[in-house]
């Protein structure tokens, strides 16, 4: 089957679809006749993403919101399942970058990581399992980062809700498999979108967004549990995780290229 086939006729919500990935898939899978719904907070970039999806001839929807707010997050889930009966595809991507150096560690930037990255995705996901349940199908997928796999240096609130993402997706993967839903969990290395558009620290092997659209869109087609790219990173990532303590806290500071007088906050 053609990977645009899989898209074709389904339904996805999106969040984070005003900016980056989650606009970028949003453009992707209407083009090849997939009904989406984008979320954000930004009402003006995601009616205006949603338009030039309409103009690709499926239904296309902006829903402003925050992530971390749950009744709203609810109220989606009702509007959407309302308007199209069922959701096949719910992806998890909204989320904050960040700095958050150890020795001025700012504990309200990490709240507000938790809050978006971590209780975000669970209001993003948790809401569709009883209709994916009854029916027995849909795909969850969390949008997290291949930062989950260690603390790296001056982002332990962007580390710790990567990783922890990592772990609600994979715990819902285990609970839900029985019930003919799939959750996974998706780890890009360094995309081109606002995010990293700055020179804070070294990003080698950046992808441009379409090419990261397209290999998320394979791995969800292929119903991977777990999916790291771009290769030279995961190569990267599979080296970082083994390295021992020692090591790594040595090397580590030293090949991120962050400069010294970083303050917290978000990206
Ligand atoms: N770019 C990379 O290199 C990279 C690498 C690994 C993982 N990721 C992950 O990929 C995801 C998308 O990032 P991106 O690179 O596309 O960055 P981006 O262009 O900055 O997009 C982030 C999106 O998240 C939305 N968002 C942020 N806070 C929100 C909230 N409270 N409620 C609802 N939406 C919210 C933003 O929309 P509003 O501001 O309009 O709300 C925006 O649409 C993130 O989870 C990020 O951690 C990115």
């Amino acid at each position: 089957m053609a990977l645009k086939d899989f898209y074709k006729g389904k339904s996805a919500l999106i969040t984070g679809a005003s900016s980056g990935i989650g606009k970028d898939l949003a453009l992707l899978w209407a083009s090849w006749g997939c009904n989406v719904a984008l979320a954000a907070r930004r009402g003006e970039l995601l009616e205006e993403a949603a338009a030039q999806c309409r103009a690709m001839g499926v239904d296309a929807v902006a829903l402003s919101a925050d992530v971390s707010n749950r009744a709203a997050m609810e109220a989606i889930r009702d509007q959407l399942i309302e308007r199209w009966g069922f959701v096949d595809l719910v992806i998890g991507n909204a989320g904050v970058g960040g700095l958050n150096p150890g020795h001025v560690f700012d504990l309200d930037i990490h709240k507000k990581t938790v809050e978006i990255n971590l209780i975000g995705l669970a209001n993003t996901v948790v809401p569709f399992i009883p209709s994916m349940v009854e029916k027995r199908q849909g795909v969850l997928v969390g949008v997290s980062s291949l930062a989950a796999f260690r603390g790296l240096p001056k982002a332990g609130s962007y580390s710790s809700t990567k990783a922890a993402q990592a772990r609600l997706m994979e715990s819902l993967r285990v609970d839900l498999r029985g019930y003919g839903v799939h959750s996974m969990c998706i780890h890009p290395g360094f995309i081109e979108t606002p995010m990293t558009d700055h020179d804070d620290f070294t990003m080698p092997f950046m992808v441009p967004v379409r090419k990261s659209s397209i290999l998320i869109s394979k791995a969800i087609a292929k119903k991977k549990r777990v999916y790291l790219y771009p290769w030279p990173m995961k190569v990267l990532t599979f080296f970082n995780r083994i390295m021992p303590c020692w090591l790594y806290d040595r090397l580590m500071p030293r090949i991120s290229g962050q400069k010294d007088d970083i303050k917290p906050k978000l990206l």
